[in-house]
């Protein structure tokens, strides 16, 4: 479906239908009040009400807050799916213009590409009318970006992981380096021998596929900061030896999402033309099963040089992570690092699985993410370190290990395995998020439809859209 910002008054609106998003308070005073409520819609939340003689489609609102305009545009674009008109149509104006294209976009999104005969949608166009279009059009653009930069994340999410391996995953980075005009360096597993990445290269020594270690950078001529982005692109967590039960292998392809946000996000980023910098930083590994499998018992020394003791295979997307964290502090000096990583299943027993959660030292960083998030529509919230739980990663034969011994505080210990990566001049630098829950759904809610949600990219482009 296109989206087009015209003016109300030179629209035309031939075989199309008009939605109005209304509130019960406005309902009250509205001009078919009667048949409305004959149909028993009474203007609740993300109820819908077709008047199609009229060609009029009614959804209902708690109030106009934009949270509950976006998750109401969001059922629009669900169900009007199925029917036969050639456009719709909508008013908007500077406060909602960015919640209906959000909610369209996003909930309207759907994956089709293995559905060998996907379902033809007959409305082609959605009109945005407004008083003065001129006016909006920054808000306009801005939005299709940030939500077609989540579309394009939750593709690369969805897509099944013998066709998104490290060596596909790292061709489409390049490609978005093309078509974006971005700086583009690949690592394969030769280049991460020399760079002593053997934590990355022994979660991946069982996989058919090559590790990568992905750097795309975004350089606008005078960048106001330097960003690094870390994502976790485990294109296929099995567990490795410390096999995961077949039900909870099922998703799996979703390890990735770090990565794919982080590919979203700098996609983001170098279509709005911000004056930030932007590196984008990789590491695509497969974490399978095999005679050459990396195990429980092995000492790795990372990049770093500190050694870990590996005490299950499972836990292995902090020590592509150690890798990565540590290269990518080598190559850039930013103002600030954050990682994206479905990281642990302790993250959702924690905060549940709609939010991403937060760690880091930083409070001030924190509060900043904080406010970007609530803005931006997305739930994060924040996961305390403390001395106590550092303790619970020490091992008795390596300088840390890649597990706790304490069946607590998954997540957080998890954020404190990365930390001992992070150098000391950039602990206040620095946050990780844990998107384990909110980057993948397998029921619908808010703006998300099954499967990758694009966690992350709407809260960070905010955020790096808010630096002064
Ligand atoms: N990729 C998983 C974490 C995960 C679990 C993401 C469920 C999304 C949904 C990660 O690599 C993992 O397996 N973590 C283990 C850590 C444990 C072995 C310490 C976990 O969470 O169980
Ligand atoms: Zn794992
Ligand atoms: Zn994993």
């Amino acid at each position: 479906m296109k989206i087009k910002l015209i003016n109300k008054k030179t629209f035309n609106t031939e075989k199309n239908l008009t939605i109005k998003i209304i509130t019960p308070e406005r309902l009250e005073k509205a001009k078919f009040k009667k048949t409305l409520k004959k149909a028993g819609f009474n203007a609740e939340q993300d109820t819908l009400c077709g008047m199609h003689g009229k060609s009029l489609l009614f959804c209902g609102v708690e109030n106009y807050a934009n949270e509950n305009v976006k998750t109401s545009a969001a059922h629009i674009a669900k169900a009007v799916k199925s029917f036969d008109y050639k456009s719709l149509s909508i008013d908007v104006d500077k406060d909602n213009i960015q919640a209906i294209i959000e909610g369209f976009i996003l909930g309207g999104y759907e994956f089709n590409a293995y559905k060998s005969k996907p379902k033809k949608v007959k409305i082609k166009t959605l009109y945005l009318t407004c008083e003065n279009v001129q006016e909006l059009t920054k808000e306009f653009e801005e939005a299709i970006i940030v939500s077609e930069a989540t579309c394009y994340t939750r593709d690369i999410v969805n897509t099944a992981p013998d066709d998104m391996h490290p060596e596909t995953l790292a061709k489409l980075a390049k490609k978005l380096a093309n078509q974006n005009n971005l700086e583009c360096n690949i690592l394969n597993e030769k280049a991460l021998k020399k760079e002593r990445c053997e934590a990355i290269l022994a979660v991946g020594r069982a996989s058919r596929h090559e590790s990568k270690l992905i750097h795309l950078s975004y350089k606008p001529a005078n960048p106001k900061k330097i960003i690094s982005l870390v994502g976790k692109g485990l294109t296929y967590d099995s567990g490795g030896l410390s096999l995961k039960p077949a039900t909870s292998m099922v998703t799996m392809k979703m390890d990735k999402a770090g990565a794919c946000a982080v590919l979203g996000i700098i996609k983001a980023i170098s279509e709005l033309k911000l004056d930030i910098e932007v590196h984008a930083f990789v590491g695509a590994v497969e974490n399978m099963i095999g005679g050459d499998a990396y195990k429980p018992d092995d000492v790795l020394v990372s990049r770093k040089g500190d050694t870990i003791e590996v005490r299950n295979t499972d836990a292995e997307g902090r020590l592509v992570l150690a890798d990565v964290l540590d290269y990518a502090q080598d190559r850039v000096k930013a103002d600030y690092l954050f990682d994206f990583a479905t990281l642990t299943g302790a993250c959702m027993v924690a905060l549940g699985q709609y939010t991403t959660g937060v760690m880091g030292h930083s409070n001030r960083l924190r509060h900043d993410i904080s406010k970007a998030s609530s803005k931006a529509g997305e739930l994060t919230a924040s996961l305390p370190f403390n001395k106590h739980l550092k303790k619970q990663i020490k091992s008795e034969i390596a300088d840390i290990c890649n597990i706790s011994n304490k069946p607590y505080g998954g997540a957080i210990t998890a954020g404190l395995f990365l930390d001992n990566f992070v150098k000391e001049e950039n602990k206040n630098k620095w946050l990780h998020f844990d998107i384990a829950g909110s980057a993948y759904t397998e029921t619908p809610w808010d703006v998300n439809v099954y499967g990758g949600t694009g966690a992350g990219v709407r809260f960070m482009t905010q955020f790096l859209k808010s630096i002064k």
